[in-house]
């Protein structure tokens, strides 16, 4: 379709442009030229410099043969008139409010070309903003609870994948319930953004794929559009090592401060216990054993000899004794402690099994402080098991930290969820004649040790300690078979 156009301004010179640029799907359009009375109007100029004809006087173009259609943009009437009277019947024309409309329509659909990139380029910055950006799980959630979007860094943690997750209620996917999980002591940031439309902020524990809990601090920000509050965006960070490092740093200040304490008390009590003991002992010798004062002092002697045991515990703990370590194979203290409880466990009837690794690095131990360790724990796995039961003694080497890995574990009844955070506090105890220092002891030795101890426990059906210890850097995975 070849077009000429009336009046050269700048209209004619973007439509001589634009036309060029466009690839048309069925016409083919093609500005062949252009008429002006001024030759420095600039269609005019972009005409000639393409080599269109151009003239001065429109009605040139009523001697031309190869024209289909002459758009008139000067917007003169009597011109447009005068052209449907002057040409020819194959010949099409287009007034200028037409062509202004046609114009229009166009810049429209560039218009929304332009704002449907703006919005795949919103979108991958959200994206790319959400997901690469903030380390932090990002959770978005309507007014209804359902989920909008997650990000990698969740769905990873949740095991999930995001078409699992979308549209789902959020305390189905993060609290495994059916039902809004807001309440008195689990208050939910998100009902508190909707509510007040302002950010809110909590902690919350959450469960793992595993089940295990994970300390969350939890941001909301409302999300509002048009004014009204349609949902909020929840930015959860893990904050379940900080907890456990905080709990850690508390209970060794704890440990610290009893055992400072218990050092004075206990130095202090040992002396006239020494006493008391020896006095008791000396006047029973000389009393017949017949006469009923026998019977006494010999209770005086049992219940002193008990404080002893519990002062020598208290001592023990409070002294923390820098450790003197030389080069050990675990295995061989393992062996040896296991010696030392195995009439206890027989007793019992209980079973203490040894799994034990070969090619164990050394480690640079206080022999006498881990047995004591080991043999604090071995004893309460053997307190904790019923008759017929099992007890497991394991080490292993993990070559990926260099740690030596030794467990502990029984068929016993188990420590429930409220006691888990006590059994290593020194005096805590579920024992009638416990002093509840065993554990604490044990733990401030792993320390020592630049070691960690670890419990899990089930209920019921048994508990497992587990002890990490640092190899002998000079020693490597195969030199040091045991
Ligand atoms: N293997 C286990 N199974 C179940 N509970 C355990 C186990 N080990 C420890 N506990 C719990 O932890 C508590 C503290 O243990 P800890 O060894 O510190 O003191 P204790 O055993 O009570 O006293 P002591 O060690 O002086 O005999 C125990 O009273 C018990 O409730
Ligand atoms: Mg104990």
């Amino acid at each position: 379709m070849n077009i000429a156009i009336v009046g050269g301004g700048t209209r004619c010179k973007r439509l001589i442009e634009l036309i060029e640029s466009h690839e048309f799907q069925e016409i083919k359009p093609k500005v062949v030229a252009v008429a002006d009375v001024n030759e420095n109007a600039p269609g005019f100029i972009k005409a000639k410099t393409k080599g269109l004809f151009v003239t001065q006087d429109y009605n040139d173009f009523f001697k031309k043969k190869n024209i289909d259609l002459i758009i008139e943009l000067t917007g003169n009437m009597d011109i447009y008139n005068d052209i449907l009277s002057k040409k020819k019947k194959n010949v099409r024309a287009i007034a200028n409010p037409t062509a202004q409309l046609f114009w229009e329509i166009s810049r429209l659909f560039a218009l929304q070309k332009i704002t449907e990139q703006k919005f795949q380029e919103t979108q991958t910055r959200y994206k790319a903003i959400i997901n690469e950006l903030i380390q932090e799980d990002v959770l978005v959630i309507g007014y209804n609870y359902r989920i909008v979007d997650i990000n990698d860094s969740l769905l990873a943690k949740l095991g999930l994948k995001r078409e699992k997750v979308i549209g789902r209620f959020c305390y189905e996917i993060t609290h495994h319930q059916d039902s809004p999980c807001s309440g008195e002591h689990h208050p939910c940031p998100l009902i508190q953004t909707l509510n007040t439309e302002k950010p809110s902020q909590t902690t919350h524990i959450h469960l793992d794929k595993d089940n295990k809990e994970i300390y969350y601090s939890i941001s909301t920000y409302p999300l509002r559009e048009n004014d009204d509050v349609v949902g909020a965006i929840e930015i959860s960070r893990d904050i379940t090592n900080d907890i456990n490092s905080q709990k850690a740093m508390m209970r060794q200040e704890k440990l610290a401060s009893i055992g400072r304490l218990s050092a004075g008390v206990a130095h202090e009590i040992n002396n006239p216990l020494t006493t008391i003991l020896t006095t008791a002992m000396l006047i029973q010798e000389e009393i017949d054993p017949e006469d009923p004062n026998f019977k006494e002092m010999e209770t005086i002697t049992k219940e002193a000899l008990r404080c002893r045991k519990i002062v020598t515990s208290l001592l023990d703990f409070a002294r923390q004794l820098e450790p003197s370590k030389k080069e050990n194979k675990i295995n061989e203290i393992i062996e040896e402690s296991v010696i030392l409880t195995k009439k206890q466990a027989a007793f019992k009837d209980i079973t203490l099994a040894l799994e034990l690794k070969d090619n164990i690095p050394t480690v640079f131990v206080d022999k006498g402080q881990i047995q004591q360790a080991l043999i604090n724990l071995i004893m309460n796995a053997i307190e904790a098991t019923h008759e017929d039961g099992e007890i497991k003694v394991a080490s292993d080497y993990n070559t990926e930290n260099k740690n030596i890995e030794i467990c502990i574990s029984d068929t016993g009844e188990g420590i429930s969820t409220e006691d888990m955070d006590r059994v290593f506090d020194p005096f805590f105890t579920t024992k009638e004649k416990g002093t509840g220092l065993g554990l604490a002891i044990t733990h401030g030795i792993i320390e020592q040790h630049n070691g960690t101890i670890e419990v899990e426990s089930k209920l019921g059906k048994g508990t497992t300690f587990k002890i990490l210890l640092p190899a002998n850097a000079s020693t490597g995975g195969n030199n040091a078979g045991q």
